[in-house]
């Protein structure tokens, strides 16, 4: 187990993302993840009020999709569950009010009494950060939320809210959730990674898998089928992807475990991190995500992965 940074959470190092639920995974087969991804030991769930507002489903329904799992399985209190704010339609951006109005739309949509690990989806330069985090704040003390996390941010803001938290004795972010995996290195490493790592927050990096690039499923003159193509198939238009897979491809078939396992063996043990986020569009797709939670790389291994991502 381990603890999520400053709060007093404890999870295992892999979180399940959910923004598959309602758009490429439909209720029965996100169920049967849930399910899967539980009953293998996993016990941290990310979803958002907006997933997936781009979907036919709209905004809300991953989070109603969980909320029906727990009232069906009985399996809320074996997870750690975190939902975000600030990019559902009419409940953008970071204002008391907005952050008011939307927890209590994500606890009803989610069918539970608390959220375990609340994020601010996005920073908002427009409100003070410490009326955002007054109103945070109050959910922590009204037990609506236990934890909170900021995402999108910057190192500097990030800074400046753990200083508005302590200087006005308010609850304060315990993680951060930000774009980071091998071949989205520079942002995070260049600037939050110090913040994080100063204060004892923890990383919880998404698109763990690059949009599913990390898998191997893309390789030059070949690209799978998937809602996603555009977004994990841009990383074969440098040589940097194309080297990554193949370092991949190397300690994969030397360990005997799939690509996207290595890959997020190698996420999980960066400095800061810990619990990469990655999405399964159907139970087939989870056992390289289980087999993350456990797989442990050689310095080597590691090594190599670092020298083909730089
Ligand atoms: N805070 C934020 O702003 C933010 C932004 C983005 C995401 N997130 C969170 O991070 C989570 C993960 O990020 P992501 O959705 O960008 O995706 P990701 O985890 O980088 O990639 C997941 C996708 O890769 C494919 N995949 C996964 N396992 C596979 C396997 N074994 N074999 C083949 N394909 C496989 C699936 O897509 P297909 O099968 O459809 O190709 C799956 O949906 C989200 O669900 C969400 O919770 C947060």
């Amino acid at each position: 187990m381990t603890r999520i940074g400053t709060s007093e959470l404890d999870v295992r190092p892999l979180c399940l993302g959910t923004n598959t639920f309602g758009w490429t995974s439909d209720e029965a087969e996100s169920h049967r993840v849930l399910d899967a991804f539980v009953d293998a030991g996993g016990d941290f769930l990310d979803t958002a009020d907006v997933y997936s507002a781009w979907s036919q489903g709209g905004a809300g329904i991953s989070e109603t999709i969980i909320g029906n799992w727990f009232a069906r399985s009985g399996k809320r209190d074996r997870v750690v569950l975190a939902t975000k704010v600030g990019k559902a339609p009419g409940l953008e951006g970071l204002a008391p009010q907005t952050i008011r109005t939307a927890v209590d739309a994500s606890l009803q949509r989610l069918q539970t009494d608390r959220v375990d690990l609340y994020w601010a989806h996005a920073d908002d330069e427009a409100v003070p950060q410490a009326e955002v985090l007054g109103a945070f704040d109050e959910l922590v003390t009204a037990g609506k939320v236990r934890a909170l996390g900021a995402s999108n941010f910057t190192g500097r803001r990030l800074q400046e809210a753990l200083e508005t938290s302590r200087r006005e004795g308010l609850a304060s972010y315990a993680a951060l959730q930000n774009h980071y995996n091998l071949v989205e290195r520079s942002e995070y490493e260049s600037d939050a990674a110090d913040v994080v790592a100063a204060d004892g927050l923890a990383m919880v990096p998404y698109s763990a898998l690059a949009s599913g690039f990390l898998t191997g499923k893309y390789r030059p003159g070949q690209l799978a089928e998937s809602q996603r193509q555009a977004g994990a198939a841009k990383y074969l238009e440098d040589e940097r992807g194309p080297r990554v897979l193949a370092a991949l491809d190397e300690v994969a078939a030397a360990r005997g475990v799939d690509v996207a396992a290595v890959a997020l063996a190698w996420l999980r043990h960066q400095p800061t991190v810990l619990a990469p986020i990655a999405s399964a569009r159907t139970t087939g797709q989870l056992p390289p995500l289980l087999t993350a939670l456990e797989l442990e790389l050689t310095d080597e291994e590691q090594a190599a992965l670092e020298r083909a991502s730089r």
